[in-house]
């Protein structure tokens, strides 16, 4: 048995609803198919957006979209994808699956699905083969209001408003597929790119995330705060608002993978152990940021996390398309309470990718589309956003053991929302064994008012053949009076409670 104690009246810190972020790239059928249909499609859509689509993901109360990538960002040309869609330049997309990119898929249709979603928008800028001014130039057709050559042009393809961008990334992995460059350089490229990401509009700032780390290059992360720490805050605000960081869980290591629904209980460890390394990594890359940012101005934006097997079988490689079991609830929710423990640092967060590739939430075959397990994680995990950290202190917890690979058999985390609700999550990690978990609320009374759970065998997924094999269920398995509750976990579960004071 563990117990956990909430020190209700101990609030440590907000929980940006940014931590519940998605990634969409032009990356096999995320953007098109997944997402995008286009107006003439026979499945139904808004704009060319799925509406099936747009429907499931505003059910999670998505805060936050990145586009257009990833490896493709820094690749993209984003006057390819402006004006009437017949004369839009076609390109192949090198990096994924080398197919025919036409572009009818740009700005436009990208702020028309953040409408539809009701989300932010983080826009990724291409550091690695683009200019200045490219840059400079689609920062100012985007949100610039009055009289200029580029805010004229976006007139004239349609959009008389002025869009909001709310977070402007500048390059991605710029180490690797973004140029390859080493840190002091991206480090001088990011002083002078930001400087041409103006600020229109004073009222609607953008914030600026500075390209960060592969997993555990902490040489990245000081270098480049390193070459850039003169014109951190507060000496000069608006320079950098973000450091991203990108971390794959990789069952078998990057080269082999590991299959996404054929694995045994060692695997199933070694994947949750990978996913607990995310704490390690946000505590020693916020240990480097603290040096030079004490007062944590600038977040940790974790943009891109999720697991990434080998592809499908059948499917094109360069697509990335994978199912997704109980295994990933469990990577997701353990994931997620690392990120709400850490809201003091990280301020962003994006699951790669929405739809269709690596750990979607959605998938979908031609006009069927499937909730995944990972999708009912984010929505258990959905009432967290915005709410504030509670200081919450587990004990008595198993460590689990299986070959090489050690999991606590227990991870949690616990926010309060504006209303006074408290909101636990809680993972089992075992395969085999339930868990009682007593809690303790060190003040007051509380009563459960609504309790689900996301668990199954360790294989279980949805197909389009048996879509509900893995859903958000009722959650029973409690008893609550007083300031006491006792939960019964099942086996490889992931459990939202949320309580109401009595
Ligand atoms: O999400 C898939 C790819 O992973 C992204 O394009 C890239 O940034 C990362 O390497």
């Amino acid at each position: 048995m563990s117990e956990l104690v909430i020190n209700n009246k101990n609030q440590v810190s907000h929980i940006n609803p940014e931590i519940y972020g998605h990634f969409s790239e032009h990356l096999g059928r995320c953007i098109y198919e997944g997402i995008y249909v286009g107006e003439d499609s026979d499945i139904k859509n808004v704009n060319g957006m799925r509406c099936d689509v747009v429907e499931a993901l505003k059910e999670l109360k998505v805060p936050l979209l990145r586009w257009p990538g990833g490896c493709f960002a820094d690749e993209y040309h984003w006057k390819d994808g402006i004006g009437p869609k017949e004369n839009r330049k076609k390109m192949v997309n090198t990096h994924w699956g080398g197919v025919v990119e036409d572009n009818s898929f740009g700005t436009h249709e990208f702020f028309e699905l953040c409408r539809q979603l009701g989300c932010k928008t983080y826009i990724n800028g291409n550091v690695g083969s683009g200019t200045v001014q490219e840059m400079s130039e689609w920062v100012e057709y985007m949100t610039f209001e009055g009289v200029s050559p580029m805010a004229d042009l976006r007139k004239k393809n349609g959009h008389k408003e002025p869009w909001t961008i709310d977070y402007f990334g500048v390059g991605n992995e710029n180490w690797g597929c973004g140029g390859n460059m080493r840190p002091s350089y991206y480090a001088d490229l990011y002083r002078r790119f930001q400087t041409y990401v103006r600020v229109y509009n004073p009222d609607k700032p953008i914030k600026k995330v500075c390209g960060g780390a592969n997993v555990d290059d902490f040489h990245w992360t000081k270098t480049v705060l390193d070459v850039t720490h003169d014109h951190t805050p507060p000496q000069f605000h608006g320079f950098m608002d973000g450091l991203s960081l990108h971390y794959y869980v990789h069952p078998e290591g990057w080269e082999i993978k590991g299959s996404a629904t054929d694995f045994d209980e060692e695997v199933w460890y070694k994947t949750l152990n990978k996913a607990l390394f995310m704490d390690e990594l946000v505590t020693k890359h916020g240990h480097i940021m603290d040096q030079y940012d004490p007062d944590k101005n600038i977040g940790m934006i974790v943009d891109e996390w999720g697991t990434w097997y080998t592809c499908e079988p059948g499917t094109n490689p360069g697509f990335l398309y994978q199912q997704n079991t109980i295994r990933d609830a469990l990577v997701a929710g353990i994931t997620l309470n690392v990120f709400n423990k850490h809201s003091d640092r990280v301020k962003m967060a994006n699951l790669a990718q929405m739809v269709n590739v690596l750990q979607a939430v959605l998938l979908t075959e031609g006009d069927k589309m499937i909730k995944t397990p990972t999708y009912h994680v984010m929505h258990q995990y959905r009432y967290h956003q915005d709410g504030e950290l509670l200081d919450s202190s587990l004990t008595g917890v198993e460590e689990i053991t299986v070959g090489e690979w050690s999991v606590p058999k227990v991870t949690e985390s616990v926010s309060v929302d504006k209303d006074g609700i408290i909101t636990l999550t809680v993972n089992n990690l075992s395969i085999k064994d339930k868990e009682t978990v007593s809690v303790t609320f060190a003040d007051g009374d509380y009563e459960v008012i609504e309790a689900t759970q996301v668990t199954g065998e360790i294989h279980a997924h949805n197909t389009f053949d048996a879509p509900e094999v893995v859903t958000e269920e009722a959650f029973t398995s409690y008893e609550c009076a007083e300031n006491k509750a006792t939960l019964t976990l099942a086996p490889s579960s992931v459990t939202m409670i949320r309580f109401k004071s009595k």
